[in-house]
């Protein structure tokens, strides 16, 4: 079983992995997997995920963090890493 969330952090592939980089190219990640057996319902997710983040944010502009990121709990699963939660402010 890899462990996708350490692969998506390897020092040795990502340059500053820990920086969340939106513009990161080339990005090699392996969030959908890889190979064979890699993810069939990526261009869809990625279509979903581009048409609501595209939504929010036209919807809510000043769309901003409701806590410092220093408070932010990062959950180091076995698997996918996450937030425990994200508060934001909509407006
Ligand atoms: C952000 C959303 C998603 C993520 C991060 C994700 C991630 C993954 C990953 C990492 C794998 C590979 C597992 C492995 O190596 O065995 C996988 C496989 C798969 N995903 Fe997704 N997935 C997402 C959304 C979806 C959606 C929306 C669908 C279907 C509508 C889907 C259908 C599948 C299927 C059928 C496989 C198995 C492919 C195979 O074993 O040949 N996924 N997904």
């Amino acid at each position: 079983m890899p462990l996708l969330g350490a692969a998506n952090h390897d020092p040795a592939v990502f340059e500053n992995p820990e920086v969340f980089d939106i513009t990161r190219f080339p990005n090699k990640h392996l969030g959908f997997g890889s190979g064979i057996h890699s993810c069939l319902g990526a261009p869809l997710a990625r279509m979903e995920t581009k048409i609501a983040i595209t939504n929010l944010l036209a919807r809510n502009p000043n769309l901003r963090l409701a806590v410092e990121p220093s408070e932010l709990e990062l959950v180091n699963a076995p698997m996918w890493h996450r937030y425990q939660s994200l508060p934001v402010v909509l407006g």
